[in-house]
């Protein structure tokens, strides 16, 4: 009887003690039971409690595993499945360890707020890992070797999102028009260098908060290209980092970029000259403009306040000097260039201060330029009135190109002008009179005259 008495008291204290405990648990014990373990039950971290919420590195509020902060931690293995089941989960920071696989579905967890992945080797981001992380902010992907993933649209959800880095992450595809306009009106960091993407910026970057640009060293074959005309309009930028890419087209008036701070533009194939706004920005420290394609006089800054990398003779300046004027028959050229872009072809071929050196499209009569042929060189963009600026100009030759628009009126008072062919374009418009003497070919414009 004594024996029976015990025996049942133990066993009710058995009982009770198992409810307690079990009572005290977090609900989150088994997931984070199944993360220690998918980590290789690491010693260093001290996770042996029953009780996780007991746990260095984690932190609980009522009992709900809220943040797992375990970077640098030298860990090994992988992210089990179960971390999509901590939904009270704010902060999860694996950054800098050796971590690999998958990273697990996050999808619906909309509590999270943090997630930091970089500097890992994990192999995988599944599509669905956006969707539902309604309250993100700041998510590092960097430097994984991931298999090739592009940005999904279920990233819209985190419309709260202020830092996106994923630099050398095998991202592929283009950069999505969504990153810009409206969506994340928070957006101050976005970080891309170093992946795999393709084609421009897209124009709704026009409309952005974004602060830190970094879209530089693309590794596909193509890399990064179009205009960068949309800087203008980003007015946050504190930093631009676009180097390494295949750009093209002018460096746009930056004047109302006040805060911009670091610009890296090298290693591109920009043209154009390099707008007095880029020298009389306030608070720029760092700008590299080395390997381009750069046109007009070397742009002259106080080296006092900008440190900068323009390595002599790797763009197409007129003249090394910082701050000589060009030949004005080369400001005169390159003048009538502006309204097609200033093409990448005519740019690379234009080379020193004097136009009548086999210079595309330029031919000269004893140091006066007598004909400017454009024939058949994909330009696409308007006349320039500029041409007029030639006096001693007897043929212009713009046929077989993309041009649209009018022919200027300017243009008749060439005093030496022979010959004008605009045939096969896009133009519109009034022919405007020229002189009896000119002959004016304008066919293949269907609207010409309309
Ligand atoms: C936790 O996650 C696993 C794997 O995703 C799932 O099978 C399981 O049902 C979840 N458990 C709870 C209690 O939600
Ligand atoms: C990027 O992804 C492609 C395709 O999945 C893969 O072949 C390549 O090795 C990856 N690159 C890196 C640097 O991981
Ligand atoms: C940009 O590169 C793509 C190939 O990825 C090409 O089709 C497109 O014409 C290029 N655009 C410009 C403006 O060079
Ligand atoms: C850009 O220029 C700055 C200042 O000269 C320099 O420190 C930096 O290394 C340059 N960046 C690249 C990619 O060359
Ligand atoms: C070049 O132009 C100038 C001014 O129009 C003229 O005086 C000069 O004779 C021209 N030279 C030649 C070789 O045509
Ligand atoms: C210019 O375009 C016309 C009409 O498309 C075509 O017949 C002609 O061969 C082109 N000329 C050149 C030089 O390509």
């Amino acid at each position: 009887m004594q024996k029976l008495h015990v025996v049942v008291s133990l066993l009710l204290y058995l009982i009770y003690l198992t409810v307690s405990v079990q009572s005290q648990n977090s609900p989150d014990a088994p997931s984070m039971q199944a993360l220690k373990a998918s980590l290789g039950n690491p010693e260093n971290l001290g996770w042996s409690d029953p009780d996780p919420c007991k746990w260095s590195h984690v932190q609980c509020v009522n009992n709900r595993v809220t943040n797992i902060q375990i970077g640098d931690q030298n860990l090994k293995g992988t992210l089990p499945l179960e971390l999509n089941n901590l939904t009270s989960l704010t902060k999860l920071e694996v950054m800098r360890n050796q971590l690999s696989g998958s990273i697990p579905s996050l999808a619906g967890l909309n509590s999270l707020q943090q997630v930091l992945f970089n500097d890992n080797n994990f192999a995988y981001i599944p599509p669905d890992f956006f969707s539902g992380l309604t309250s993100l902010q700041i998510i590092s992907l960097d430097y994984n070797p991931f298999s090739a993933w592009e940005i999904t649209d279920n990233l819209k959800d985190a419309s709260g999102l202020q830092i996106f880095s994923a630099n050398g992450a095998n991202v592929t595809g283009t950069i999505p028009d969504f990153l810009g306009g409206d969506t994340f009106p928070g957006l101050t960091t976005l970080h891309l260098a170093f992946n795999n993407l393709q084609g421009p910026i897209p124009f709704s970057f026009a409309k952005t908060s974004i602060q830190s640009l970094w879209l530089n060293g693309q590794k596909s074959d193509s890399k990064l290209n179009g205009s960068i005309a949309v800087i203008q309009s980003m007015t946050y930028l504190t930093e631009v980092w676009l180097h390494g890419n295949r750009f093209t087209g002018p460096i746009p008036d930056l004047s109302g970029l006040s805060n911009l701070n670091y610009l890296s533009l090298r290693d591109n194939q920009l043209t154009g000259t390099v707008p007095f706004s880029v020298v009389n920005l306030p608070n720029l420290a760092k700008l590299n403009l080395t390997n381009n394609l750069l046109q007009g006089p070397t742009p002259k800054f106080d080296t006092s306040k900008v440190d900068v990398d323009m390595i002599a003779g790797t763009n197409n300046f007129c003249l090394d000097e910082p701050g000589v004027a060009c030949d004005s028959r080369v400001d005169v050229l390159l003048s009538t260039l502006e309204s097609v872009g200033y093409p990448v072809g005519i740019a690379e071929s234009w080379q020193g201060n004097d136009p009548c050196n086999i210079w595309r499209g330029v031919a000269c009569s004893g140091g006066n330029i007598t004909v400017v042929n454009f024939k058949y060189l994909g330009l696409w963009g308007t006349i320039s009135p500029n041409f007029y600026m030639i006096p001693s100009l007897k043929q212009l030759l713009l046929s077989n190109n993309s041009l649209t628009g009018i022919i200027p009126n300017e243009l008749t008072s060439l005093p030496d002008l022979r010959k004008l062919d605009v045939s096969n374009n896009n133009l519109y418009g009034e022919v405007p009179n020229f002189r009896s003497n000119v002959v004016v070919i304008t066919q293949g414009n269907p609207n010409l005259g309309k």
